[in-house]
């Protein structure tokens, strides 16, 4: 027995031991050799593309510009157990590389995006019979993927090294055969059914739906299309066109059509074997795609790299647009902890991932007539004596009683070549938090334009969307979650434009006064995903969303936090108080959820949300077309209003698209209701000091195992401190906010001790750096505020004093930030001495609150430079003790 037991651990580590997959960050190369010695290359020896990538972060390790369009990386083939797992970004660490494909995303779930429009170097034999010729699994590596900013290495077991680096909407790639093959055929395959799968899930996968092939008579290019359909976002389909060129000329070339498509698709050559033959060492081939046509698709080609195949010079150029456009908006930088420092790049370079930027003729409604003029409609229903500022309990052709009137804004021109749009939003619901208030901050120009394709997507298409990837919107998790990036776009003079203004607000009071037209998802039947409040009708007439609808406590919280949103934009837009305030009304209906009664096993505090009995009358959709067949299913047992019993606050069940709370608990979802903290606090039975000793049961740093282990808790993050009894879950987004909240009871010690602990202990550097999926960036913007000092609130202008890592930074020349006395002695990686706070100066003058405004920051109309000033200390002094509390509620719309 025993015996038998060390040779399984035997074989164990060896097979340990054998994981030489460990993808090398190439800090030294050719390229960064020649950079580094010059000024202001500092970046290339932190920024990791392999961060993020293992313990479920999904960060795509490819290629890429800013926000680029052309994600280029190798679309990776595992099995464990036999049992494929999914490739979120294209990339695994192990497995088989079945393509290199331009289009991807970053750090998701769910089911794969993209992994689309690629190639595949392959030794052949001569004789090789290529019409029965597969891939099977693909080919596997010979060594680690090695890579730095802009370039991208993959050595595979056939003896071909690839090399890629992207441009705008092209990339190019460089082969080299490695060894002498004698009878062997250098072979590219083009296999245009290709994309990346979900085995875990495969009625969400993508599919290939049709696509096509053509090879040009020059013998050195081809082009053709890719339709896609399904897949995470909507069941919809989006087409990309290809055009791609090589530098030597192929010998010959053999289409293939995939059995399977055959039919539908006779005349179409799906994918192609081009044979460059023997004795090639060497080949460079460059792509360019488009969503326009193909002949955009060779146009786009032609702006990146003209007649040329420079691979060395467009590296260079990539890391140069990444210096000009990220890095150099960090004038200043001065850290001792390279841990930090390393943690600081890369936080700073996962936020510029996505959206994808794709303005101008890219956008799905270049040069488009807009056939869905709301505002036309509008203008015909009032005539002008009608005061637009009122109440209207008008019942519409919805049935939604409407706050106000939809806002009359100038007519929107066709969109033409410098128009912005944005797409793959990878969702509101996880970048609101700290993605775009990052981007509001380092990103001004681009945010605004981010922020402005919102709305003219909701102009086209009746919504702003929460989620969307391939032009396609749907996935909205919980709330209209665009209202909160609007509102704070609005606060922070990110768009001062009037008109812009107007076109945002307008959306925004789509979002809270329309009802979205329904659209089936099979993740949860009842009411539409698309887009939109898919539980209005609850909203504005129960004031909550009842458990007719599922995500009943996750959206109530939500639209409370969107229509605190609304009442800010409407104060902003200058409507009538009457309108603002009913949206402010309307922001407190989370209260409606709550149950001073309910209580938690273990605990001795009680009073949590929980869900709601509603008039059991509507969701619960049987058909599954657009038609929308209500059924009255439910027997009428509940009384509406009454609460749900036997509910445990800190289980959600399987927390997802049916449950009555998505991805987090109850007692995660009553800490994320950013706008109306004070008011939570006061309906505890223990007020301030109960307040306290909750936000401690929050996480690992204080918490109880034994009493954690009472209270049911099951869906939670799997810390790296050793312990897990914390309700919160760093790595989603419901709690990300919740570690801040101390500031609110006049308690920042505690804040700054439990950002210092989630910072370092369950966030880090290298493959493994991220807790959870990056959500676009979500959780490298959260970790970089985590690092910076300060936390934004959303929707507002307000930020939360954290606990600051960084001895010197300046950012854009607008805010200097100092830090004294971090560690008044000798420097150890990853720790820090002073961690709490003794006095914060601006521009001179101490300041006792532990908030900050974004204007007192960041001065976008004059040129000054502001200074924030944080002097540290080894333990807590409570020097916030005499606090002026963040402000919340109404305070928050008439902040100067
Ligand atoms: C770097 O340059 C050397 C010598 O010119 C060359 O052998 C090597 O392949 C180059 N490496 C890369 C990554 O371009
Ligand atoms: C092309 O891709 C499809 C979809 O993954 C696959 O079924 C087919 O076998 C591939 N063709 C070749 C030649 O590998
Ligand atoms: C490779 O080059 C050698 C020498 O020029 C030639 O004899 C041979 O036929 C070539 N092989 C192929 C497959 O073209
Ligand atoms: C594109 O449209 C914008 C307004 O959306 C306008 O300001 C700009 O001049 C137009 N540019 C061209 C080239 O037509
Ligand atoms: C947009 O179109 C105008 C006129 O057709 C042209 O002059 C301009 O260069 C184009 N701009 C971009 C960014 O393509």
């Amino acid at each position: 027995m025993i015996k038998a037991l060390i040779f399984i651990n035997l074989i164990i580590s060896l097979i340990y031991a054998g994981d030489n997959n460990e993808p090398i960050f190439l800090k030294y190369s050719n390229f960064t050799s020649f950079l580094m010695n010059q000024h202001g290359y500092n970046f290339l020896n932190y920024v990791d593309p392999f961060y993020g990538t293992e313990r479920g972060g999904n960060r795509f390790p490819g290629v890429l510009y800013p926000f680029g369009m052309v994600k280029v990386g190798g679309d990776f083939r595992h099995a464990t157990n036999h049992i494929k797992t999914d490739s979120y970004a294209g990339y695994q660490k192990h497995g088989f590389l079945r393509q290199i494909s331009l289009l991807h995303v970053s750090g998701t779930g769910g089911s794969p995006t993209y992994g689309v429009v690629g190639q595949m170097p392959l030794l052949l034999e001569s004789n090789t019979d290529l019409k029965s010729y597969d891939l099977g699994m693909g080919i596997e590596r010979k060594k680690p993927d090695t890579s730095h900013l802009g370039y991208y290495k993959i050595q595979l077991s056939n003896s071909i090294d690839i090399e890629f680096t992207a441009a705008k909407k092209s990339s190019i790639i460089r082969y080299t055969v490695q060894e002498d093959y004698k009878n062997k055929h250098f072979v590219i395959l083009v296999n245009t059914t290709e994309c990346l799968n979900s085995f875990n899930r495969p009625w969400w996968s993508q599919k290939v739906v049709n696509s096509k092939i053509m090879i040009n008579e020059d013998q050195k290019s081809y082009k053709g299309f890719i339709e896609v359909a399904n897949g995470w976002a909507s069941t919809d389909s989006f087409i990309v066109y290809y055009y791609a060129e090589f530098d030597k000329m192929f010998k010959n070339v053999h289409s293939y059509s995939n059995k399977q498509m055959e039919d539908e698709n006779e005349f179409y050559n799906l994918a192609a074997f081009f044979d460059f033959g023997g004795n090639v060492t060497k080949l460079t081939t460059k792509i360019g795609v488009s969503y326009l046509s193909i002949e955009q698709a060779k146009i786009n080609l032609e702006n990146d790299f003209g007649k040329t195949f420079d691979f060395n010079g467009q590296v260079i150029k990539t890391i140069n647009i990444w210096k000009n456009e990220v890095f150099d908006k960090v004038t200043e930088l001065k850290v001792q902890d390279s841990i930090v420092l390393e943690k600081f790049y890369n936080s700073l370079y996962g936020s510029h991932l996505m959206p994808t930027d794709k303005s101008g003729v890219e956008s799905p409604f270049y040069l488009t007539p807009n056939s869905n003029n709301i505002l036309e409609l509008t203008k015909s229903n009032f005539d002008n004596k009608f005061s637009l500022n009122m109440i209207s309990d008008m019942i519409s052709a919805s049935g939604i009683r409407q706050v106000g009137f939809e806002p009359f804004c100038e007519r929107v021109k066709i969109p033409n070549n410098t128009t912005a749009y944005y797409d793959d939003w990878f969702t509101l619901w996880d970048t609101y938090r700290t993605l775009h208030p990052l981007l509001f901050i380092v990103q001004p120009q681009k945010s605004k334009d981010m922020i402005n394709s919102l709305a003219l997507i909701s102009e086209y298409e009746g919504f702003a969307p929460d989620g969307r990837s391939g032009g396609r919107s749907g996935r909205t998790q919980g709330g209209s979650n665009s209202d909160i990036v609007i509102s704070e776009a609005f606060r922070k003079n990110i768009v001062t434009d009037l008109l812009e203004r107007c076109r945002l607000y307008r959306a925004s009071w789509r979002n809270a006064n329309t009802l979205p037209p329904y659209f089936f998802d099979r993740s949860a039947k009842d009411s539409t995903n698309k887009f939109g409040r898919g539980a209005l009708e609850d909203w504005v007439s129960l004031d909550y969303v009842s458990t007719d609808f599922s995500r009943s406590l996750t959206r109530t919280v939500e639209y409370s936090n969107n229509d605190f949103c609304l009442a800010i934009m409407s104060s902003e837009m200058g409507e009538d108080n009457i309108v603002t305030n009913e949206y402010l009304r309307r922001s407190r209906n989370w209260i409606n959820l709550w149950d001073k009664n309910l209580e938690l096993n273990g605990y001795n505090y009680k009073g949590f949300l929980c869900p709601k009995h509603g008039l059991q009358t509507r969701g619960k959709y049987k058909s599954i077309k657009n038609d929308v067949e209500p059924e009255n299913i439910f027997k009428r047992k509940h009384k509406t209003g009454s609460f749900l019993k036997k509910y445990n606050p800190a289980d959600c069940g399987g927390c997802y698209w049916g449950d009555h709370s998505y991805e987090g608990t109850s007692i995660e979802y009553m800490f994320s209701i950013n706008h109306d903290i004070t008011k939570l606090i006061s309906i505890l039975d223990g007020g301030a000091k109960e307040f306290e000793q909750r936000l401690d049961d929050l996480y690992n740093l204080n918490c109880d195992e034994d009493q954690a282990r009472k209270s049911g808790l099951k869906y939670k993050f799997k810390s790296l401190s050793g312990k897990n009894c914390g309700f919160a879950d760093v790595a989603n987004e419901p709690s990300f906010g919740a570690g801040y909240l101390y500031n609110y009871i006049g308690n920042q010690d505690k804040t700054a001790a439990t950002i210092d602990f989630l910072t370092t202990v369950e966030f880090g550097v290298g493959t493994r750096g991220i807790p959870g999926n990056s959500d676009s960036g979500a959780m490298e913007s959260w970790l970089w505020f985590g690092l910076i000092g300060f936390y934004p609130v959303p929707g507002t202008d307000i930020y939360l004093i954290g606990t600051p890592q960084i001895e010197r930074l300046n950012i854009r020349n607008k805010l200097l930030i100092k830090v004294y006395n971090l560690d008044p002695d000798k420097y150890s990686n990853n720790v820090r001495k002073n961690i709490f706070i003794e006095k914060v100066k601006l521009n001179d003058n101490i300041i006792q609150r532990n908030w900050l405004k974004h204007g007192e920051l960041f001065d976008e109309l004059h040129g000054s430079l502001n200074i924030l000033e944080f002097f540290m200390t080894h333990e807590p002094l409570h020097w916030d003790a005499q606090y002026e509390p963040p402000p919340t509620f109404e305070e928050l719309l008439h902040l100067e």
